[in-house]
């Protein structure tokens, strides 16, 4: 049984008239690679107003350590990168969209040296290692494993340089405004502490929101990455596509009390391996590329071994490794252990698989595009078709740049010469009160990434997936019908809708491709999934 899921247009009660306006031409909500990066690009032509729900260091790109993939070496070759793409993908990339990311990757990486970016060298070029699932070291990176704040540093300090950008932080976007008539997207309706709702009209609006890792109890992402992005654009009526491909991360930290900290799979490149807690390397009876193996098949073992040992965890093995070139290297991890008395040189690492990266999102075209008029998403929100089934490690970042520069372009573009004068209709939306209990927001988030985790996570099958959709159907009647005043409650609506819709995805595909795994459709079935699962709104 499919459940309904009732949605509202909007979150809240919306006057137009009676609430506080701003005005810019293009409108980016979300401050990571994607949207810093589209940003500068549309900044030359019009102006452009940033939003994000925290500061700009608040993003998957700061937290990204291992790196960004391009073709940066003479021995290696776009046909290379852009088969190793389309492998991971598992038979459903989009050709087109991956020879364009890779081919325009290595222009726009050494553009991102010039503006300042400090990648890691050697004999003067940008030095590059290897990761799973790459046939070629090709993966730059900055700092050791600080490569995404050291890019998005680069940026923030170009973004905040130009004049025509404005940066409102700690705003958080409640919905999207769009024309009733011809579902034109014409802004937001956001919120911010000190000035309570706002709208801001917009010529055009691009979403670079991020992720959705928040939506999982074990999760590398942020606390922003709540899926908010998701959930605005399918009550605009945006076309979401693949949500049942949450990409596990093999190796995250796992102390009791500690924040589920990334250990990159930089690491595994450049050897660690993973031992049981008998000691046994077991990754080799399970790939023949062990520690190197896709993301996916590693993340399994790792809980079919935890299984089989009956533990929490496996362990990282880097005992091995160079002391001074560990520390090099690798300074956050270092430093990280360090905080939980872990000697690198002597002990292990203890790690767990968890929710990493959304592979699917709001579905764009080559110009970045949604199917909403003068929409467009760009970074982990969008579907562009490049990583298919199975994103590989690195070329999120790449993606993000590569399409963050694209919807710049387009979205500056969008109405020039055209006759939007921010003249619309007024918005009125009002929305009946309930005489429901007050509820603990915080109670039903952390219910529902329990849920997910257990029911919608690595491995899947028929009835947990069922099970989960009637008890988040039953969590949204009476969670959905409330009007909340700040955005932990926006959060929990927002995390309601798309739990929904990825268990609905993950139901609908009775097979197994790239990171969906049902136990109970092992296979994967060309005939009758070698396609994208879309969703949108009734
Ligand atoms: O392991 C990592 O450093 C992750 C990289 C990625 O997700 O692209």
């Amino acid at each position: 049984m499919t459940m309904h899921q009732e949605i509202r247009r909007y979150l809240i009660n919306v006057d137009s008239i009676r609430t506080n306006q701003l005005f810019t031409d293009c409108l980016i909500i979300g401050a990571g690679i994607a949207g810093l990066r589209a940003a500068i690009e549309a900044a030359q032509t019009c102006n452009v107003t940033i939003v994000c729900k925290g500061t700009l260091q608040d993003s998957n790109t700061w937290q990204a350590q291992g790196g960004i993939a391009s073709v940066l070496q003479s021995n290696d070759s776009f046909g290379s990168h852009i088969n190793d793409t389309i492998a991971a993908g598992c038979g459903i990339c989009d050709k087109n969209i991956v020879e364009l990311v890779v081919k325009q990757g290595p222009g726009l990486v050494k553009q991102l040296f010039d503006w300042g970016t400090e990648f890691d060298l050697e004999n003067d070029n940008i030095a590059t290692t290897l990761e799973g699932g790459h046939s070629s070291p090709r993966i730059a990176h900055a700092h050791g494993d600080e490569t995404g704040r050291i890019i998005a540093s680069a940026l923030i300090k170009k973004v905040k340089a130009d004049t025509n950008i404005r940066i409102l932080e700690n705003f958080y976007c409640i919905d999207l405004v769009t024309n009733s008539e011809n579902n034109d997207c014409i802004g937001l309706v956001g919120s911010d502490s000190t000035r309570g709702t706002q709208i801001i009209w917009a010529k055009s609006t691009i979403l670079a929101t991020g992720g959705a890792g928040q939506l999982y109890r074990e999760t590398t992402n942020p606390d922003v990455a709540t899926a908010d992005g998701l959930a605005i654009a399918w009550r605009a009526g945006a076309v979401l596509s693949d949500l049942e491909f949450m990409q596990f991360h093999p190796t995250t930290l796992y102390i009791a009390g500690a924040s589920r900290a990334l250990i990159t799979e930089a690491l595994r490149g450049e050897g660690a391996i993973l031992l049981d807690n008998t000691g046994l390397r077991f990754m080799p009876q399970y790939h023949e590329s062990a520690e190197l193996a896709p993301r996916d098949i590693v993340s399994r073992a790792i809980l079919s071994q935890m299984l089989k040992t009956n533990t929490t965890h496996v362990y990282l093995d880097v005992r091995k490794f160079d002391k001074d070139h560990f520390a090099k290297r690798f300074p956050r991890i270092g430093e990280l252990c360090e905080s939980f008395d872990i000697d690198v040189k002597k002990d292990l690492i203890p790690v767990r698989p968890s929710a990493h990266y959304m592979v699917g999102g709001v579905k764009t075209d080559t110009n970045a595009a949604t199917n909403v008029k003068n929409l467009y998403a760009c970074g982990e929100i969008a579907a562009t078709g490049l990583h298919g089934a199975n994103r590989l490690g690195s070329n999120s970042l790449l993606e993000g740049l590569v399409f963050g520069r694209i919807a710049g372009q387009q979205a500056s573009n969008c109405r020039n010469g055209g006759l939007f004068e921010y003249k619309h209709p007024a918005i009125t939306y009002t929305i009946p009160e309930s005489s429901r209990t007050r509820l603990d927001t915080a109670d039903v988030r952390n219910s529902l990434r329990a849920l997910m985790w257990r029911n919608v996570g690595i491995t899947r099958r028929e009835q947990p997936l069922k099970e989960a959709q009637e008890i988040i159907s039953f969590w949204q009647r009476y969670v959905m019908d409330k009007v909340f005043e700040s955005p932990k409650g926006w959060e929990c609506q927002n995390m309601l809708t798309v739990a929904l819709l990825m268990a609905q995805a993950a139901q609908r595909r009775t097979e197994s491709r790239g990171v969906h795994y049902r136990s109970d459709h092992p296979e994967t079935d060309d005939k009758n999934f070698k396609k994208h699962i879309e969703l949108v709104k009734q």
